[in-house]
């Protein structure tokens, strides 16, 4: 037995050798695993930012500075920044794979919703980190953030400055941004992908039983799965690296309360112009407007039996909400910085 195998058996890693379907090993169904690539990066480096980061709001600013001045640290610092970026790009992309095949339909619905509740807690995670910044962006997001759990009365009072005099506000986001947020994050994850195990990778669009049982006996296989998934990582780290070292993420100055000069990053554009519009209530009902519509398609996939004209109701909502959601941040993009507050 050569010396590789009689590692794997040591090492129990033959239990991973069992068939997938031939589509489960195409770079379009390795999305979720690019994904979580990319958000592993995420979660190594802010470990070690945290070395370095103190969220004492006096002297956070000055911290982030430190660390993006002094050489190696900026660079774990932009990894961060950028692993988190492309992670939700990945996001995305994983989730219009997931519509454009119809894997929301029986028996995946959980696999589904439990991913919709990770999207929501991959852009807390997002904001929380923007916070964290404390320079003028950061200090903006914060007050947007305050005033729209105002609205929501009782249910945003833990996120109102007067909820504890014994902390600041900024000390209680970091706590959500390393500790909290990140735990629940890897607990939806491993629930996430114990459920596509459980299920298997759902079947090609149109594909019938009996191809998809040929499928799995063509000789595929999770390892091969995991062979091809280090190769798209190691270029996802080769592109983060490089974009680390070319385009260092740029730190606002000190923040001026009561003004408003900067827009959010690129991830919370969406809601920009209907808060423009509306005004702070614009995020609230923005956010529930996009988990209706996400909530949407897997029922959308419980009522409508015929799968030619449930693939064409589908794609048509996926294709115009992609454009609507385009065009949301070419306007947010053009428009000039508006006084929501
Ligand atoms: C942090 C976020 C996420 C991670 C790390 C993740 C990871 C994964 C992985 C590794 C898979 C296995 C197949 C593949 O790679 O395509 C998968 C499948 C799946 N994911 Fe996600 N996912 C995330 C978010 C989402 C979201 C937001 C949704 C839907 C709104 C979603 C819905 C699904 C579904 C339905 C499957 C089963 C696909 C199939 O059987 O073909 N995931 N996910
Ligand atoms: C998927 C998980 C995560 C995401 C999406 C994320 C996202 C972000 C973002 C967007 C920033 C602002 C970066 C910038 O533009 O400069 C940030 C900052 C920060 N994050 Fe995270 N983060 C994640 C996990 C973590 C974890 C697990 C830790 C610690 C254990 C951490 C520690 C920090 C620290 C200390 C900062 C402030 C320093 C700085 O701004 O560079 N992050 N994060």
């Amino acid at each position: 037995m050569s010396s590789w195998k009689n590692l794997k058996n040591v090492l129990g890693l033959t239990a991973l050798d069992y068939p997938v379907p031939s589509h489960a090993n195409t770079f379009w169904y390795s999305l979720g695993g690019m994904t979580l690539f990319s958000f592993v990066v995420t979660l190594i480096t802010g470990a070690v930012l945290t070395q370095f980061y103190n969220p004492a709001p006096a002297v956070a600013h000055a911290s982030v500075r430190y660390i993006s001045m002094t050489p190696g640290l900026g660079l774990i610092r932009a990894l961060h920044h950028w692993s988190a970026n492309l992670g939700f790009i990945l996001l995305i992309a994983h989730m219009l794979r997931v519509m454009f095949t119809g894997a929301y339909r029986t028996p995946r619905i959980v696999t589904y919703l439990v991913g919709v509740v990770l999207l929501f807690i991959a852009f807390q995670v997002f904001f929380t980190g923007t916070v964290l910044k404390w320079d003028q962006e950061g200090y903006e997001a914060l007050a947007h953030f305050v005033a729209a759990n105002k609205l929501l009365g009782p249910l945003g009072a833990i996120f109102q400055e007067d909820f504890t005099l014994s902390t600041s506000m900024l000390a209680r986001i970091f706590g959500l941004h390393v500790a909290i947020l990140p735990a629940l994050l890897i607990i939806l994850i491993v629930l996430h992908v114990f459920y596509v195990k459980h299920f298997g990778v759902a079947p090609k669009p149109y594909q019938n039983d009996a191809d998809y049982q040929t499928s799995l006996g063509s000789g595929a296989t999770f390892t091969k799965h995991l062979w091809r998934l280090s190769i798209y990582s190691l270029i996802i780290l080769i592109i983060l690296i490089g974009l680390a070292y070319l385009f260092p993420p740029g730190l606002l100055e000190v923040p001026k309360p009561g003004v408003e000069m900067t827009k959010p990053p690129w991830l919370f554009w969406i809601f920009y112009p209907i808060e423009s519009a509306l005004g702070i209530v614009g995020i609230l009902l923005g956010s529930v407007v996009v988990f209706i519509g996400l909530i949407f398609i897997p029922i959308l996939g419980l009522i409508i039996g015929e799968e030619r004209t449930l693939f064409r109701v589908v794609n048509v909502i996926v294709v115009v909400g992609f454009i609507a959601w385009l065009a949301m941040l070419i306007i947010t993009y053009f428009s000039p910085t508006m006084q929501h507050l």
